[in-house]
Protein backbone atom coordinates (compact mmCIF):
# COMPACT_ATOMS: atom_id res chain seq x y z
CA UNK A 1 0.00 0.00 0.00
CA UNK A 2 1.37 3.44 -1.08
CA UNK A 3 -0.04 6.19 0.71
CA UNK A 4 0.41 10.13 1.18
CA UNK A 5 -0.84 12.11 4.12
CA UNK A 6 -1.77 15.63 3.11
CA UNK A 7 -2.65 18.37 6.12
CA UNK A 8 -1.43 21.48 7.55
CA UNK A 9 1.28 21.48 10.56
CA UNK A 10 -0.25 20.41 13.64
CA UNK A 11 -3.20 18.87 11.32
CA UNK A 12 -1.75 15.20 12.94
CA UNK A 13 -0.12 13.36 9.74
CA UNK A 14 2.98 12.19 12.71
CA UNK A 15 0.37 11.33 14.85
CA UNK A 16 -1.77 8.42 12.71
CA UNK A 17 1.91 7.78 10.39
CA UNK A 18 2.40 6.08 13.90
CA UNK A 19 -1.01 4.32 13.54
CA UNK A 20 -0.77 3.29 9.56
CA UNK A 21 2.95 2.01 9.69
CA UNK A 22 2.54 -0.16 12.98
CA UNK A 23 -0.84 -1.83 11.80
CA UNK A 24 -0.16 -1.85 7.97
CA UNK A 25 3.97 -2.86 8.99
CA UNK A 26 4.75 -0.19 5.42
CA UNK A 27 7.64 2.52 6.59
CA UNK A 28 6.88 5.88 7.23
CA UNK A 29 8.88 8.31 4.93
CA UNK A 30 8.67 11.54 7.13
CA UNK A 31 10.64 14.38 5.07
CA UNK A 32 10.41 16.33 8.31
CA UNK A 33 12.23 14.04 10.22
CA UNK A 34 14.70 12.86 7.67
CA UNK A 35 16.01 16.68 7.63
CA UNK A 36 15.57 16.74 11.60
CA UNK A 37 18.19 13.75 11.50
CA UNK A 38 20.31 15.48 9.45
CA UNK A 39 20.19 18.41 11.37
CA UNK A 40 21.59 16.86 14.26
CA UNK A 41 24.15 14.23 12.40
CA UNK A 42 25.89 17.86 11.30
CA UNK A 43 25.45 16.88 7.32
CA UNK A 44 26.24 19.26 4.77
CA UNK A 45 22.46 18.92 3.96
CA UNK A 46 21.34 19.76 7.52
CA UNK A 47 23.32 22.60 7.50
CA UNK A 48 21.60 23.75 4.82
CA UNK A 49 18.21 23.00 5.82
CA UNK A 50 18.14 24.06 9.70
CA UNK A 51 17.37 28.14 9.21
CA UNK A 52 15.23 27.56 6.54
CA UNK A 53 13.52 24.85 8.75
CA UNK A 54 13.67 26.96 12.24
CA UNK A 55 12.67 30.25 9.99
CA UNK A 56 9.17 27.76 8.96
CA UNK A 57 10.18 27.77 5.34
CA UNK A 58 10.30 25.24 2.99
CA UNK A 59 13.66 23.31 1.87
CA UNK A 60 13.96 23.62 -1.65
CA UNK A 61 12.36 21.26 -4.05
CA UNK A 62 14.93 20.15 -5.50
CA UNK A 63 16.62 18.72 -2.44
CA UNK A 64 13.33 17.42 -0.96
CA UNK A 65 12.22 15.41 -4.35
CA UNK A 66 16.26 13.99 -4.53
CA UNK A 67 15.86 12.74 -0.95
CA UNK A 68 12.37 11.35 -1.36
CA UNK A 69 13.48 9.70 -4.42
CA UNK A 70 16.67 8.20 -2.80
CA UNK A 71 14.74 6.92 0.27
CA UNK A 72 11.67 5.38 -2.09
CA UNK A 73 14.39 3.38 -3.92
CA UNK A 74 15.42 1.27 -0.83
CA UNK A 75 14.68 -2.29 -0.43
CA UNK A 76 11.77 -1.83 2.57
CA UNK A 77 10.22 0.44 0.19
CA UNK A 78 8.90 -2.55 -2.33
CA UNK A 79 5.85 -3.87 -0.20
CA UNK A 80 4.72 0.20 0.19
CA UNK A 81 5.31 2.90 2.01
CA UNK A 82 3.22 6.50 3.84
CA UNK A 83 4.59 9.46 3.37
CA UNK A 84 4.25 12.03 5.87
CA UNK A 85 5.03 15.67 4.68
CA UNK A 86 5.67 15.54 1.22
CA UNK A 87 4.61 15.95 -1.45
CA UNK A 88 4.07 19.78 -0.23
CA UNK A 89 4.09 21.98 -3.29
CA UNK A 90 2.85 21.00 -6.69
CA UNK A 91 6.03 20.62 -8.29
CA UNK A 92 6.74 18.02 -5.22
CA UNK A 93 3.56 16.36 -6.85
CA UNK A 94 4.61 16.76 -10.32
CA UNK A 95 8.14 15.07 -9.86
CA UNK A 96 6.68 12.20 -8.12
CA UNK A 97 4.37 11.55 -10.94
CA UNK A 98 6.89 12.10 -13.49
CA UNK A 99 8.93 9.27 -12.13
CA UNK A 100 6.26 6.65 -12.55
CA UNK A 101 5.75 6.89 -8.46
CA UNK A 102 1.50 7.05 -7.80
CA UNK A 103 0.05 5.88 -4.73
CA UNK A 104 -3.57 4.05 -3.60
CA UNK A 105 -4.58 6.39 -1.11
CA UNK A 106 -4.55 9.83 -0.67
CA UNK A 107 -5.37 10.58 3.19
CA UNK A 108 -6.18 15.05 3.85
CA UNK A 109 -6.38 16.09 6.89
CA UNK A 110 -9.07 18.70 7.78
CA UNK A 111 -8.03 21.17 10.85
CA UNK A 112 -8.93 24.56 10.87
CA UNK A 113 -5.78 26.93 12.18
CA UNK A 114 -7.32 27.95 15.26
CA UNK A 115 -7.06 24.42 16.65
CA UNK A 116 -3.39 24.06 15.18
CA UNK A 117 -2.05 27.04 17.22
CA UNK A 118 -3.79 25.49 20.18
CA UNK A 119 -1.95 21.85 19.63
CA UNK A 120 1.41 22.96 18.55
CA UNK A 121 1.70 24.64 21.87
CA UNK A 122 1.74 20.79 23.57
CA UNK A 123 3.56 19.20 21.45
CA UNK A 124 6.57 17.44 22.53
CA UNK A 125 8.49 15.02 20.23
CA UNK A 126 10.87 11.73 20.65
CA UNK A 127 13.59 12.53 17.95
CA UNK A 128 14.76 9.20 17.62
CA UNK A 129 11.88 7.29 16.14
CA UNK A 130 9.62 10.72 15.44
CA UNK A 131 6.82 9.52 18.19
CA UNK A 132 4.61 12.37 18.72
CA UNK A 133 2.67 13.22 22.09
CA UNK A 134 0.93 15.76 23.52
CA UNK A 135 0.90 17.28 27.21
CA UNK A 136 -2.86 17.12 26.94
CA UNK A 137 -4.39 15.35 24.27
CA UNK A 138 -1.89 12.63 23.59
CA UNK A 139 0.34 12.43 27.23
CA UNK A 140 3.06 10.14 27.80
CA UNK A 141 2.92 7.33 29.95
CA UNK A 142 5.33 8.94 32.42
CA UNK A 143 6.10 12.49 31.57
CA UNK A 144 8.30 14.19 29.44
CA UNK A 145 9.56 10.50 28.50
CA UNK A 146 8.86 8.65 25.32
CA UNK A 147 6.45 5.33 25.93
CA UNK A 148 8.67 3.09 24.76
CA UNK A 149 12.61 3.64 25.30
CA UNK A 150 12.28 6.45 28.33
CA UNK A 151 14.28 9.20 26.44
CA UNK A 152 13.23 12.68 27.07
CA UNK A 153 10.80 14.53 24.97
CA UNK A 154 11.79 17.88 23.32
CA UNK A 155 9.87 20.98 22.02
CA UNK A 156 10.62 20.88 18.35
CA UNK A 157 11.83 24.88 17.52
CA UNK A 158 9.71 25.74 14.77
CA UNK A 159 6.67 25.39 17.05
CA UNK A 160 6.85 28.78 18.54
CA UNK A 161 3.50 30.66 17.51
CA UNK A 162 4.82 32.77 15.46
CA UNK A 163 6.39 30.18 13.25
CA UNK A 164 3.75 28.27 13.89
CA UNK A 165 1.72 31.07 12.23
CA UNK A 166 4.28 31.30 9.51
CA UNK A 167 4.21 28.03 8.81
CA UNK A 168 0.43 27.83 8.22
CA UNK A 169 0.51 30.68 5.83
CA UNK A 170 2.84 28.62 3.70
CA UNK A 171 0.58 25.55 4.15
CA UNK A 172 -2.38 27.88 2.67
CA UNK A 173 -0.36 29.09 -0.04
CA UNK A 174 2.13 26.30 -1.70
CA UNK A 175 0.58 22.59 0.31
CA UNK A 176 -3.18 23.35 -0.23
CA UNK A 177 -3.25 23.40 -4.15
CA UNK A 178 -2.26 19.44 -3.40
CA UNK A 179 -6.27 18.86 -2.14
CA UNK A 180 -7.16 19.76 -5.55
CA UNK A 181 -4.27 18.48 -7.60
CA UNK A 182 -4.95 14.87 -5.92
CA UNK A 183 -8.76 15.01 -6.28
CA UNK A 184 -8.36 15.29 -9.87
CA UNK A 185 -6.29 12.61 -9.86
CA UNK A 186 -8.15 10.38 -8.10
CA UNK A 187 -11.44 11.10 -10.15
CA UNK A 188 -8.96 10.32 -13.46
CA UNK A 189 -7.90 6.85 -11.48
CA UNK A 190 -7.44 4.42 -9.19
CA UNK A 191 -6.00 6.80 -6.45
CA UNK A 192 -8.10 7.24 -3.34
CA UNK A 193 -9.00 10.09 -1.64
CA UNK A 194 -9.95 10.32 1.79
CA UNK A 195 -10.69 13.52 3.48
CA UNK A 196 -10.69 13.12 7.55
CA UNK A 197 -11.99 15.70 9.99
CA UNK A 198 -8.56 16.15 11.95
CA UNK A 199 -10.49 17.78 14.91
CA UNK A 200 -11.91 14.17 16.31
CA UNK A 201 -10.05 12.63 18.59
CA UNK A 202 -6.89 10.54 17.97
CA UNK A 203 -8.13 7.14 18.68
CA UNK A 204 -11.37 8.09 16.85
CA UNK A 205 -9.24 9.07 13.66
CA UNK A 206 -7.53 5.68 13.96
CA UNK A 207 -10.33 4.06 14.04
CA UNK A 208 -12.09 5.92 11.20
CA UNK A 209 -8.47 4.94 9.33
CA UNK A 210 -8.96 1.19 10.18
CA UNK A 211 -12.27 1.12 8.45
CA UNK A 212 -11.44 3.08 5.46
CA UNK A 213 -8.82 1.71 4.68
CA UNK A 214 -9.24 -2.11 5.40
P1 LIG B 1 7.31 18.47 9.09
O1 LIG B 1 8.06 17.80 10.15
O2 LIG B 1 6.70 17.68 8.01
O3 LIG B 1 6.24 19.41 9.75
P2 LIG B 1 4.75 19.79 9.30
O4 LIG B 1 4.24 19.34 8.02
O5 LIG B 1 4.73 21.24 9.52
O6 LIG B 1 3.87 18.95 10.21
P3 LIG B 1 4.06 18.70 11.71
O7 LIG B 1 5.05 17.62 11.94
O8 LIG B 1 4.29 20.01 12.41
O9 LIG B 1 2.60 18.24 12.11
P4 LIG B 1 1.85 16.82 11.96
O10 LIG B 1 0.75 16.96 10.97
O11 LIG B 1 2.81 15.71 11.79
O12 LIG B 1 1.15 16.78 13.39
P5 LIG B 1 1.49 15.87 14.66
O13 LIG B 1 0.99 14.48 14.44
O14 LIG B 1 2.89 16.07 15.07
O15 LIG B 1 8.26 19.58 8.37
C1 LIG B 1 9.06 20.45 9.13
C2 LIG B 1 9.82 21.37 8.20
O16 LIG B 1 10.69 20.61 7.34
C3 LIG B 1 8.98 22.21 7.23
O17 LIG B 1 8.50 23.40 7.84
C4 LIG B 1 9.99 22.47 6.10
O18 LIG B 1 10.89 23.49 6.44
C5 LIG B 1 10.75 21.16 6.03
N1 LIG B 1 10.14 20.21 5.09
C6 LIG B 1 9.62 18.99 5.38
N2 LIG B 1 9.11 18.40 4.30
C7 LIG B 1 9.31 19.25 3.27
C8 LIG B 1 8.98 19.21 1.89
N3 LIG B 1 8.35 18.15 1.34
N4 LIG B 1 9.34 20.28 1.12
C9 LIG B 1 9.99 21.34 1.64
N5 LIG B 1 10.31 21.45 2.94
C10 LIG B 1 9.98 20.41 3.76
O19 LIG B 1 0.48 16.55 15.73
C11 LIG B 1 0.70 17.86 16.23
C12 LIG B 1 0.30 17.91 17.72
O20 LIG B 1 -1.10 17.68 17.85
C13 LIG B 1 0.97 16.82 18.57
O21 LIG B 1 1.24 17.35 19.84
C14 LIG B 1 -0.08 15.71 18.64
O22 LIG B 1 0.05 14.93 19.82
C15 LIG B 1 -1.36 16.51 18.63
N6 LIG B 1 -2.46 15.82 17.95
C16 LIG B 1 -2.39 15.05 16.82
N7 LIG B 1 -3.61 14.60 16.48
C17 LIG B 1 -4.48 15.12 17.41
C18 LIG B 1 -5.90 15.02 17.60
N8 LIG B 1 -6.67 14.30 16.76
N9 LIG B 1 -6.46 15.68 18.64
C19 LIG B 1 -5.67 16.41 19.49
N10 LIG B 1 -4.33 16.54 19.38
C20 LIG B 1 -3.74 15.89 18.35
ZN1 LIG C 1 4.93 15.61 11.53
Amino acid sequence: MRIILLGAPGAGKGTQAQFIMNKYGIPQISTGDMLRAAIKAGTPLGLEAKKVMDAGQLVSDELIIGLVKERIAQDDCAKGFLLDGFPRTIPQADAMAESGIDVDCVIEFDVPDDVIVDRMGGRRVHPGSGRVYHVVYNPPKVEGKDDETGDDLVIRPDDEESTVRKRLGIYHEQTAPLIAYYGKVAEAGNTKYLKINGTKAVEAISAELAEQLG
